[in-house]
């Protein structure tokens, strides 16, 4: 059984979220999937004059592609970690990287006036929340509020026609229901990449929900491979595929 390994990876969530540790000693560092396996999905939602916000970029590279692929709109970075900011900054200072605001705030409480980004993003953030969240038929109330929290956040903050893009393993029938909560006005469309694992590309965009959306509430198809894919979840390390030592 896959009991004690999850006990183990449980614990080193809890250990990772507690505490700043992982953030001290890799010059930088991917949660899962870096920029050149969703480039191709990515680019296409990028134009010059885009202002950016990523939440929870831990000390991941995503920032500095946006100004490589020539965002010259403003790229702001938040972390809740103050370890994670420095180090962040640090490495672009050593770099000679600049153009990229990074910044310790809570995505749950975004210190940002509404309507003030063309593209919101995050790679494997929102998957923080569903750490221990039980059940993920049915999770429980504190991963339910913090998830609308969250959103509500970001939903604010993007201009009209803004775009908030959703880096995950998280499949659409666990996610979709939040994405397409009645207060929302975005629409929902993804994309997978990756091979064997399935990683899925969420793009919200504000005010372009469709009128059908609204009414669809649940009655989602069974999905054929959700077995296996949750067979793959069990056996994929994932954001826990760190040693408890390491922490
Ligand atoms: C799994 S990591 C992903 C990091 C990065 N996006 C990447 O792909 O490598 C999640 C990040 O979210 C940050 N985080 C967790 N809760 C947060 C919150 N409430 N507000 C902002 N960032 C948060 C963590 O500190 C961590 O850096």
């Amino acid at each position: 059984s896959s009991k004690p390994r999850r006990e183990q990876r449980t614990h080193a969530a809890r250990s990772w979220l507690r505490r700043d540790g992982r953030f001290g000693k890799e010059e930088h560092y991917e949660w899962f999937k870096d920029f050149s396996h969703f480039r191709h999905l990515l680019a296409p939602l990028l134009s010059p004059s885009l202002s950016v916000l990523e939440v929870g970029c831990g000390n991941s590279r995503l920032g500095e592609e946006l100004l490589r692929e020539g965002v010259t709109g403003g790229v702001t970075c938040i972390d809740l970690s103050p370890v994670a900011v420095q180090r962040m900054r640090d490495r672009l200072a050593e770099q000679g990287t600049s153009g990229v605001d990074v910044v310790v705030a809570d995505m749950l409480d975004l210190p940002f006036e509404s309507e003030s980004f063309d593209l919101v993003i995050e790679k494997g953030t929102m998957d923080v929340l569903f750490v221990d969240s039980g059940d993920p038929w049915n999770p429980n109330p504190t991963t339910v509020d913090n998830v609308t929290k969250m959103l509500e956040g970001i939903h604010k903050v993007l201009k009209p026609g803004g775009k908030f893009v959703s880096i995950t393993f998280g499949q659409p029938h666990f996610r979709r229901r939040f994405f397409e909560a009645p207060e929302f006005t975005w629409s929902v469309e993804w994309n997978t990449f990756g091979d064997g694992f399935h990683y899925f590309f969420y793009i919200l965009q504000k005010g372009k929900r469709s009128p059908e959306s609204n009414s669809h509430q649940v009655t989602l198809p069974a999905v054929p491979s959700f077995n296996m894919l949750h067979e793959e979840l069990e056996s994929e390390d994932y954001i826990f595929r760190t040693n408890v030592d390491e922490l």
